[in-house]
Parts: structure tokens; sequence; C-alpha cells
């Protein structure tokens, strides 16, 4: 069995600062860094898929490394369109290998029974995200490379529609030739994103595909075109992606949803 935890949409701003002059995201943070470190079995990993800080400012860099600092298990993270590329790569050299050369800092993870495919769809002062030619050809090679190891793909941006206008219009463009290269590698398990704050999932190129919920404030669940931007104070919660093997080809993965928080249970079923 491997297990990987996500969390996403962090929105770390400088200590003392709330997001939208409400959120304490970095207390969510701490929360959910307390409930990942205390499940039982613990994660393999902990992918975090963008919007790591809020305005891509140094000091919400600096307050998002001493906060992950507690993090027993180990990060793989990727930008999201709130995170400016260079600091980023600066505020996790210590933590995760990243890679120097590419315009974008899209990565794969091989020494885990499922393999990581992590791809940054960022667009450098853009809100949406976008699958270019270059992350296109970078992708197939990357996947023909290793065409009988399961694999998860995990990027910020979701490329399909949620029915939550505001975000739709900021979701991944090139979502096409995204799903060109997917359906044609059967290795590909799952695809997981971020970026709308919500459990949500669907299915792309033929393969499940899912957005994490938020470890603090939610995307308002307000479907259709005119629906006004905002978010609501759901109950925190976090993605665990398990993979076992049971014998098939690439095994098996599957989504639990676990609540962070003080949750009333366990309570046993039968009482002696
Ligand atoms: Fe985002």
């Amino acid at each position: 069995m491997m297990i990987v935890a996500q969390i996403t949409d962090t929105h770390i701003r400088p200590p003392g600062s709330l997001a939208y002059g409400r959120v304490d995201t970095g207390a969510f943070l701490a929360q959910a860094i307390a409930h990942i470190n205390a499940l039982d079995p613990a994660p393999d990993v902990v992918i975090l898929t963008g919007d790591v800080a809020d305005t891509g400012a140094v000091e919400e860099y600096d307050h998002v490394v001493k906060l992950l600092a507690p993090l027993k298990a180990p990060l793989l993270a990727l930008p999201g369109n709130h995170d400016r590329r260079e600091t980023f790569r600066a505020a996790f050299a210590g933590r995760m290998e990243l890679p120097s050369g590419n315009a974008h800092l899209s990565y794969a993870v091989e020494r885990y029974p499922l393999r990581l495919v992590m791809i940054d769809d960022t667009v450098p002062g853009k809100p949406h995200g976008e699958v270019t030619a270059g992350h296109v050809d970078w992708l197939e090679n990357t996947l023909a490379s290793e065409p009988e190891k399961p694999t998860l793909v995990a990027m910020h941006h979701p490329p399909f529609l949620t029915g939550i206008g505001h975000m739709d219009v900021q979701n991944c463009r090139g979502a096409e030739a995204l799903a060109e290269v997917l359906s044609t590698h059967p290795q590909v398990l799952a695809l997981a994103c971020g970026h709308v704050h919500r459990n949500i999932l669907t299915r792309f190129a033929g393969k499940p595909a899912s957005i994490c919920p938020s470890q603090a404030h939610a995307v308002s669940l307000a479907l259709g075109p005119g629906a006004p931007s905002s978010f609501h104070m759901d109950p925190p919660s976090l993605h665990l992606h398990v993979w076992q093997d049971d014998g098939s080809r690439f095994g098996s993965l599957l989504i639990h949803q676990s609540f962070i928080g003080d949750i009333d249970g366990p309570h046993p079923f039968f009482i002696e």
C-alpha cells in the first residue's frame, strides 16, 4: 500500500496577516499538518498542489517554510497561480528537489511504487493555467519512459469545467492536448488537481480526476456562469490517494476524504 496525502491552496500570508481580511491560513495549515502527522498509518508522501503563498511575496514563503517544518512525511510541492516560480523554487530548495533548467517546474518522482508526475501548468502573472506544446512534449517523454509503472499525475488548475463560473474561466487551457497524452498511457491511473478549494470528482481523458478540498477557506458552492465570487468556511479536509497492489497490471487507486478538526469518534459499533 502507498498513501499520498494531498493538501492544496494553502494561501499563506506573512505572520499576523489574514487572507481576504478574514482567514488565518497559517493556523489552518498548522492544523492540517498536525492532522497528517497523526494519521495511522502515516502517509508515504504529502503533495501540495499549488497556491502555497497568497501573493508570492518572500515573507510568505519564509512563513510557509516554518509552518511546514513539523511535517514528518516527505513533501512534494507544485506552484499555483498565486505563487511566483523563482521565489517558490528558492523556498523549497532545501526540502525537495526541483528541476533547474525548465521554464516550468514540472518533475517526476520515481522512488515510490506509485510514480508521481507533477505538472507545473502556471502562466506567470495570469490566474489561469496552460498546458503548452512544451508541457505536452515533456509529459509524453516522461510517461513513455516508464510505461509499466502505475502513475498519479498532479497539477494545480483543473483541465475540466466545474460549473462554478468564476473559477472555470481560469482553469487549465490546452486540455485537449493534455487529454490526448494521458489517454494513450494506461499506467496513468488518475489526475489530481487543486485551485477550486472544493471536493470535486469527475473523469478526464477516460481517467478518474479530482480536485482536493480546502484545509482552510472553500470556494462557495455556487453553480452557474453568473454566480458571485465568494468563499465559505466549510469543514476542512484533505485527500488521501491510496494505491494498493491488488495483483492487477497497475494496481488500484482510490481517494479517501479525511476531515480535519475536533471530530467526535471513534465509537465502537458493537458494545460488549
Ligand atoms: Fe489557484
